[in-house]
């Protein structure tokens, strides 16, 4: 069962059109904020494992820094392929803190 938990503070999350990697609850996830929205994602490219939150923030989508393929940062679907996916997890802010559900 998800649970909401403390991320991190406001002034902790990326700035604008950034990705930034958060280590929570044995999970790496890669936040990213657009259009003033943060959004998370699992860091975990299912490719070969590269590391999302390097990559580049275009368009509403990451790209992956090992072999480009992208994803969308609402939906954790990658355009490259369809049945390709990152876990997408919901952000909500409480005061200062940023929650997220795992
Ligand atoms: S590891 Fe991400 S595209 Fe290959």
């Amino acid at each position: 069962m998800n649970e909401w938990v403390r991320l991190c503070s406001r002034a902790e999350l990326p700035y604008e059109g950034k990705a930034k990697e958060f280590i929570l609850h044995g999970k790496t996830l890669c936040v990213a904020t657009i259009h003033g929205q943060s959004l998370a994602l699992d860091n975990v490219c299912p490719h070969r494992g590269g590391p999302l939150a390097e990559g580049t923030i275009e368009a509403g989508k990451v790209t992956c820094p090992w072999h480009q393929w992208e994803f969308d940062l609402a939906t954790g679907v990658s355009t490259h392929s369809p049945d390709a996916r990152v876990a997408s997890y919901p952000l909500r802010g409480n005061g200062d803190d940023v929650m997220v559900e795992i």
